[in-house]
């Protein structure tokens, strides 16, 4: 393998800079899901030519005939980009070999022991740098623990004789993406950027500003790496005192949203953040446990993400009870009753169900021995104790003739007003019926 001399490491740098500048630089995105595919898209509409790897061949298929499965990637404009030549999804991982950048976006869950998953992140790596060629920027963007980029990219590259920061560039720059937010896209949101050495962070910095407006360059890729998961452990402490907030309040009687409201009008210390069945989606309820294990592995224990962790997974045996009395005061139990619940996806406007507490509450609900029914216009099918339940249409007679309505996503799809009219029973654990008014007890929310 050629190694750069201190020149060479000049000249490469440029070169590289040159071919982003002048969009000659191949760019491969590897894992083409919620982070990848708009990310890969937004590079491909900035002039640069992508391939989407990804290990799906479904996923593949439907990209490469023009059908995005991401509400942040309009058909339309996959199929522009596809027309152009500027976009392509992708199996053959020997077009990295062409490529000047991979971005590295894929999969990192929990196992079922709690610890990380890191394999796919190695998996892909691995590709990466079984094909590394000097002069190759590589950027990882799948949120991970601190240290993942210098204690598990590094050596795997110096495994395979390249230095980073001389023969190869690794920085760390975590996705921060909210899928379905009409007001922030991709390019929107200010990127955040770690590098191995500070060459690697400068490289990578200047190719996110080719399409994104700022770029806020880091220390080094742990500093990177723990702005993540900083931003999604505020998220899931917050939602967890709205939580625990919301089930001291209904002990006190009193209306957690009208509290949450009045709160937020203060214009300084405050963020409101509101009560919900759990916590769902791939980030929010994972991350944390991220940051958790590392530091269990320092001998530190992380109490407030431990906490936080443990109201929030509460919130789906608190709905159930919640349902449950809300029935006994109608004189029906649990145990025989026709729930038909609105929403399963682990929030509004998108069809992603992993995680989802939806989908705990329905399961322990139907253990009790309720009949569950439900809708979601983004979830045609769900699978609950090994049953396929398909979604249905939530028509007048289906809410007349449920027991209970149970709001757990609050689609904008759903016409709240009309639930509320013709439903007998609602409970809304969204707070998507707040403003509307109902007869006495027909709607109990969280
Ligand atoms: N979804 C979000 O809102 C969000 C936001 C910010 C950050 N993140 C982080 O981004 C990362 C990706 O999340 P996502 O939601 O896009 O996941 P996803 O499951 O939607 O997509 C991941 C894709 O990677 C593919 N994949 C798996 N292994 C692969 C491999 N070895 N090579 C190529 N492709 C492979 C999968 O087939 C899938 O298409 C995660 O670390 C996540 O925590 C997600």
């Amino acid at each position: 393998m050629v190694r750069a001399s201190r020149e060479g490491l000049e000249v490469m740098t440029t070169d590289l800079m040159r071919r982003i500048r002048d969009r000659a630089a191949r760019l491969c995105v590897i894992g083409q899901g919620y982070v990848g595919l708009p990310l890969a898209i937004a590079f491909a509409r900035g002039g640069f030519v992508v391939t989407g790897l990804d290990t799906d061949p479904d996923r593949l298929g439907a990209l490469n005939a023009g059908r995005s499965h991401s509400p942040d990637v309009e058909d339309e404009t996959l199929a522009t980009v596809l027309r152009e030549g500027l976009y392509e999804a992708s199996a053959d991982f020997s077009v990295l070999d062409q490529s000047d950048v991979a971005v590295i976006c894929v999969p990192t869950p929990l196992r079922k022991t709690k610890d990380p998953d890191i394999s796919f992140v190695l998996a892909a790596a691995e590709e990466v740098a079984a094909r590394f060629r000097p002069g190759h920027l590589v950027i990882l963007e799948s949120t991970t623990y601190p240290g993942t980029t210098q204690e598990l990219l590094v050596p795997l590259f110096e495994g395979r004789g390249a230095r980073p920061g001389v023969d190869v560039f690794l920085a760390f720059s975590p996705e921060r993406i909210d899928p379905a937010n009409p007001t922030y896209s991709v390019t929107d949101i200010p990127k955040v950027v770690g590098g191995v050495t500070p060459r690697c962070a400068a490289l990578a910095a200047f190719l996110y500003r080719q399409i994104i407006a700022q770029v806020i360059v880091v220390s080094n890729a742990k500093v990177a790496e723990l702005v993540k998961l900083y931003e999604n452990v505020f998220r899931n402490v917050n939602i967890a005192l709205a939580n625990e907030f919301a089930l001291m309040c209904r002990r006190l009687g009193v209306s957690t949203r009208e509290v949450i409201d009045a709160a937020a009008t203060k214009p300084f210390g405050f963020l409101p953040f509101y009560p919900g069945p759990g916590i769902g989606g791939h980030c929010i309820g994972v991350d944390p446990a991220y940051l958790a294990w590392k530091m269990r592995l320092d001998g530190y224990e992380a109490r407030c993400i431990r906490l936080a962790d443990e109201i929030n997974r509460s919130m789906p045996g608190h709905v159930v009870e919640l349902v449950g009395e809300a029935l006994n005061r109608r004189r029906r139990c649990l145990n025989g009753a026709t729930i038909l619940a609105l929403g399963v996806a682990y929030k509004r406007g998108v069809g992603d169900t992993r995680e989802s507490p939806a989908l705990e509450v329905l399961g322990r609900l139907i253990e009790c021995g309720a009949g569950v029914a439900y809708a979601d216009p983004y979830v045609p099918e769900i699978t609950l104790g090994g049953h396929a339940f398909k979604a249905v249409e939530p028509t007048d007679e289906r809410l007349a003739g449920a027991d209970c309505v149970l709001i757990l996503t609050d689609h904008a799809e759903f016409d709240y007003h009309r639930i509320v009219a013709v439903a007998a029973l609602v409970v809304d654990t969204r707070g998507a019926t707040y403003e509307i008014q109902a007869p006495a007890g027909r709607v109990v929310t969280l």
